[in-house]
């Protein structure tokens, strides 16, 4: 990756809640998914996209931008967390370690799920008080409540769920992929920019740019789903064929689906070169992580 995701984790595990009291095992299991590693390429993305416009003597901000961050990486891990689960894709292997449910019990990953859902929401929060009456924190906590919810990425799993082994159209395809995956990372790349200052129109262009990124980055792991060493994804291959589920590999072939991951990240790269930002040099890093996206193996 063309980021330090051990930079990235340092800041987002600040946040974490401590491992004590009556609820400690559901804690335990929280921190256990979060710091189980991953890519970190949410909040890596929130972080880069607030370069793009931020002043960087912005502390208070910058203390925002944190929290958000952290957030945004505790959504996701709960959606993995509810993904791998018995009912869903029932996966045994996550980020290189026996997935929650197989390791503290199916109770308690449902709870540790929710938890982390929650403590998401606690944990942006205390933006408010860091920036008081500030505008942007308003908007981005909008984005952060909406994008994952049922009409973001809940949406899109939940159609994904109920059409394993359905026969699916093109349309369908895309509102799930649009929605399990693009929509995080809408929420992340719209929320770092918000944060950073840039104005709507300018937002607006960063959608395009996360949406794209999101289509090619699902339609990547469909691939190493198929592809990929199970010891450097770190979760089970060809968990969508014991799914049934229809990707874009069983839709368009494998050539297909390759030129359409180096085709949306193209997209996104034009997009970025049309930002206009505070900070130029930035928009190369930016488009030089997209890129890194097209073959990674992980
Ligand atoms: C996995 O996301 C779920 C998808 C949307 C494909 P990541 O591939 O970002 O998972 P981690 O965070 O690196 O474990
Ligand atoms: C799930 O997509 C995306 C989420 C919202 C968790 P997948 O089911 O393909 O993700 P992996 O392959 O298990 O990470
Ligand atoms: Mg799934
Ligand atoms: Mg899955
Ligand atoms: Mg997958």
């Amino acid at each position: 990756m063309k980021y330090d995701a051990k930079e990235i984790e340092a800041i987002i595990e600040k946040y974490l809640p401590a491992c004590e009291g009556y609820p400690v095992k559901v804690i335990e299991a929280m921190n256990y998914a979060f710091k189980a590693g991953g890519k970190r390429l949410r909040p890596a993305l929130m972080n880069i996209c607030f370069d793009l416009y931020a002043d960087e003597n912005d502390d208070d901000m910058i203390k925002a931008l944190e929290c958000f961050m952290s957030a945004i990486e505790m959504i996701h891990t709960y959606s993995l967390i509810h993904d791998d689960l018995p009912a869903l894709d029932n996966d045994k292997l996550r980020r290189g370690k026996p997935t929650v449910h197989v390791a503290f019990g199916e109770d308690i990953a449902i709870l540790a799920g929710d938890g982390l859902l929650n403590y998401a929401y606690e944990t942006a929060a205390k933006a408010f008080s860091i920036c008081k009456c500030n505008e942007r924190i308003e908007r981005a906590f909008v984005l952060l409540t909406t994008k994952p919810g049922i009409y973001g990425m809940i949406g899109g799993q939940t159609l994904d769920v109920i059409m394993s082994a359905k026969p699916l159209d093109k349309n369908q395809l895309d509102y799930i992929y649009a929605n399990k995956t693009s929509a995080l990372i809408e929420c992340s790349m719209m929320i770092g920019a918000i944060l950073g200052g840039a104005d709507d129109s300018e937002v607006e262009i960063i959608e395009k740019i996360a949406y794209s990124v999101g289509m090619a980055f699902q339609v990547q792991d469909d691939i190493l789903d198929l592809t990929g060493d199970e010891q450097v994804i770190g979760k089970p291959v060809l968990s969508d064929e014991k799914n049934e589920k229809t990707t874009y590999v069983t839709m368009f072939g494998m050539q297909n689906a390759k030129k359409f991951v180096k085709d949306m990240s193209d997209e996104s790269c034009r997009l970025v070169d049309s930002l206009e930002v505070k900070n130029e040099q930035v928009k190369e890093i930016l488009s030089d992580i997209i890129e890194s996206l097209i073959n990674r193996d992980r």
